[in-house]
């Protein structure tokens, strides 16, 4: 069924029912006020029993839902549970909902929007990727006039600060994620930002939005920066190289081609100049333009300002994000081809991998190779084998070709 979002009234002030009043919570609380919105307001806002501290505030969904000065449900909790029963419920309710929670959306996103639609109402995501870059919003209306061939960047702000600390302050790994998060960047559980997961999640999920595709989880190469050290920054500067950690998606002749990994940037690519917690989310269309978006991937108000264009549109009845009659599909990286500089110990005895080698540098106990142009899904398997040994580092290079 399509969203019936003429159950919106669109000449009214629109009450939210705010669910989670955390950084980005607390944002967009902020960013109404600020902007002193004639459009929406905070009616209610679902908080542990313990935190319920103010008249507007509940401790259970049902106060929230029943309350008839909600029109639209913003969950900002995060995790799976209980965000997903929450939302199932708000829908059946016939609120729209507006959520920021891409995990979320990327293991339940048919499910809730096969709800959203049964009940005409509307379900977005916009905050979901990006923090305040409006890319998903891009994505969709791009693609209305243009095939979209690929997309990707540095979408997670977390570890784009702590790259670039190493690389300006030649500090160690831990050091840079102890400011991370000390500025907040990252969660006392940093594994999604520094595993790569995070990223996975949102260029998943920037797929479904460009593409019209689930790509499958699994097919997804990913590599974060967890392996990386302070003498690997050092050895990367002096080749004259800048790592930045890397999510893509890009249609081919054999499907869809997917992964995540570090990878090592020429000065001069765009890449590159993106410095502190900051992102840089791209698309190319049908003629093969590259155009970008850069900002703040991160953040209580930034992030509130997608919120805030997603309750715009539910407002204008634009209706919801994910495409109808998606299908799922696995990645296919044979096409996806570039070299590799990997970093092992003396000690480690791989013929495999010194067959692979271009060029090879030892410092220390350390080799650093440069491999051949390698298949994507190929290397990273081979680092995960070769990882039963030892902690080894890798990270692709990029060429004009992969661009
Ligand atoms: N922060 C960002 O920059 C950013 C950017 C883009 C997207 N997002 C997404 O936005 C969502 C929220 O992120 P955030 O950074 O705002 O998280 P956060 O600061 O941890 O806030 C989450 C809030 O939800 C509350 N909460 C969690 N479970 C609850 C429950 N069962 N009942 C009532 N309250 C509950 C928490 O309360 P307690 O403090 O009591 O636990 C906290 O106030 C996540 O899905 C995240 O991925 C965040």
């Amino acid at each position: 069924m399509k969203t019936d979002v003429s159950k919106i009234e669109t000449n009214k002030r629109l009450g939210i029912g705010l669910l989670g009043y955390g950084t980005v919570g607390k944002g967009l609380e902020t960013l109404l006020e600020a902007t002193a919105s004639d459009a929406f307001f905070i009616a209610k806002i679902l908080r542990r029993a313990t935190k319920a501290n103010r008249h507007d505030m509940v401790e259970d969904i049902e106060s929230l839902l029943q309350d008839p000065n909600v029109d639209i449900v913003v969950e900002v909790l995060g995790g799976i549970e209980p965000a997903r029963t929450y939302i199932l419920a708000a829908l059946n309710a016939k609120k729209a909902v507006v959520t920021a929670n891409k995990a979320l959306i990327n293991r339940h996103g048919d499910e809730l929007d096969a709800c959203a639609k049964a009940n005409g109402v509307a379900l977005r995501f916009s905050a979901a990727v990006g923090g305040g870059i409006p890319y998903l919003a891009t994505l969709l209306e791009v693609k209305r006039h243009t095939q979209i061939q690929a997309i990707g960047g540095i979408l997670n702000g977390t570890s784009n600060f702590m790259l670039d600390k190493m690389e300006r302050e030649q500090c160690a790994f831990e050091e840079a994620l102890r400011a991370a998060q000390q500025l907040g960047y990252a969660e006392a559980d940093p594994s999604a930002d520094i595993l790569g997961t995070d990223s996975l999640n949102k260029i998943r999920l920037s797929g479904v939005v460009a593409f019209d595709r689930w790509i499958e989880f699994e097919s997804i190469p990913c590599e974060g920066i967890a392996y990386l050290q302070a003498e690997d920054i050092q050895f990367i500067q002096n080749l004259g190289y800048h790592i930045r950690l890397f999510a893509t998606m890009c249609r081919s002749e054999d499907g869809i081609q997917a992964y995540v990994e570090p990878q090592l940037f020429n000065v001069e690519d765009a890449e590159a100049s993106i410095l502190a917690n900051h992102n840089i989310a791209w698309f190319v269309d049908s003629m093969n333009e590259r155009q970008a978006l850069i900002g703040q991937g991160a953040g209580g108000l930034p992030t509130a300002g997608n919120i805030l264009r997603d309750l715009m549109q539910i407002k204008e009845k634009t209706g919801g994000m994910l495409p109808e009659g998606h299908t799922k599909l696995v990645a296919n990286n044979t096409k996806a081809i570039h070299p590799y500089l990997i970093r092992s110990s003396k000690t480690l005895k791989s013929g495999y991998l010194e067959a692979l080698s271009e060029v090879k540098w030892i410092q220390g106990n350390r080799i650093y190779r440069i491999t051949k142009a390698m298949d994507v899904s190929r290397i990273h398997a081979l680092v995960q084998t070769l990882r039963a040994t030892e902690p080894i580092f890798f990270a692709g290079i990029q060429t004009k070709e992969t661009l």
